[in-house]
């Protein structure tokens, strides 16, 4: 699992409180990262104590630990469709958190994450301090197709933006992604238009999905030094 700034008991305490606020016979959209991992975790000991969920994973990691906490998972062909039960809650972390607005993809996860997240009734935003900020100002990272690396990095600069191929750490070459696509890292320093720039992005061929997340969150869930805040946007 990649590393992230902010402390582990913040984020724990994050991660706890969200998976707290998951009901008996709910499925549940399992994050991606350290401070989802704190959630699903949680959500297996209240398994052990009898919480009947049902998990799907947003990730290769999220359904790897999500085996290892015993969360029966489904697909999301199961849970969205006509006579499906839909996901009534997702619970996930973010790389910024801006009111509402949220930047993600530190670990690669955000186009599976965007689409569980989006469909969920309710989506909880587990986050530690280090996370809060003013406005959304962390570049963004944007997952694309192989082939389309030039024109979107083009399409990246037009839109004011400096586009930087993420490298694997243990491997030589990019990270590819769950998903056998590459991602940008894209730097538009501070961002004060995320549903301009979300639609741009979008609408760039090749694209495949970007880390902004404008206006999705319900609660964001924060861990503190001594305590738990749930801001609600
Ligand atoms: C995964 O791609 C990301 O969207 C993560 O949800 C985000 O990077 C938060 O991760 P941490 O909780 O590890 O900081």
């Amino acid at each position: 699992m990649k590393t992230s700034g902010g402390s582990d008991a913040a984020k724990r305490r994050a991660g706890e409180s969200a998976a707290d606020a998951v009901a008996d016979g709910e499925v549940v959209g399992l994050g991606t990262g350290s401070t989802a991992a704190h959630a699903i975790r949680e959500i297996g000991d209240r398994i052990d104590a009898g919480l009947d969920v049902r998990g799907v994973a947003t990730s290769f990691a999220s359904r790897e630990l999500a085996l290892d906490a015993g969360i029966p998972l489904l697909d999301l062909d199961e849970v969205v469709g006509p006579d499906a039960p839909g996901i009534d809650v997702a619970v996930d972390g973010a790389d910024r958190v801006a009111g509402g607005d949220l930047i993600k993809g530190g670990g690669a996860a955000h186009a599976r994450e965007k689409i569980v997240d989006a469909a969920a009734d309710r989506f909880l935003v587990v986050a530690d301090p280090s996370k809060l900020s003013a406005t959304l100002d962390r570049p963004v990272p944007v997952e694309l197709l192989p082939a389309a690396r030039s024109p979107v990095a083009a399409a990246v600069r037009e839109l004011g933006g400096d586009p930087v191929l993420r490298r694997a750490k243990r491997k030589d070459g990019p990270v590819v992604t769950d998903n056998g696509n590459l991602v940008l890292d894209c730097d538009f320093g501070e961002i004060d238009d995320p549903e301009r720039l979300a639609t741009a992005l979008s609408t760039s061929p090749g694209v495949v999905e970007h880390g902004l997340f404008v206006d999705l969150a319900d609660e964001i869930h924060i861990g503190t030094a001594d305590g738990i805040r749930i801001e609600r946007p």
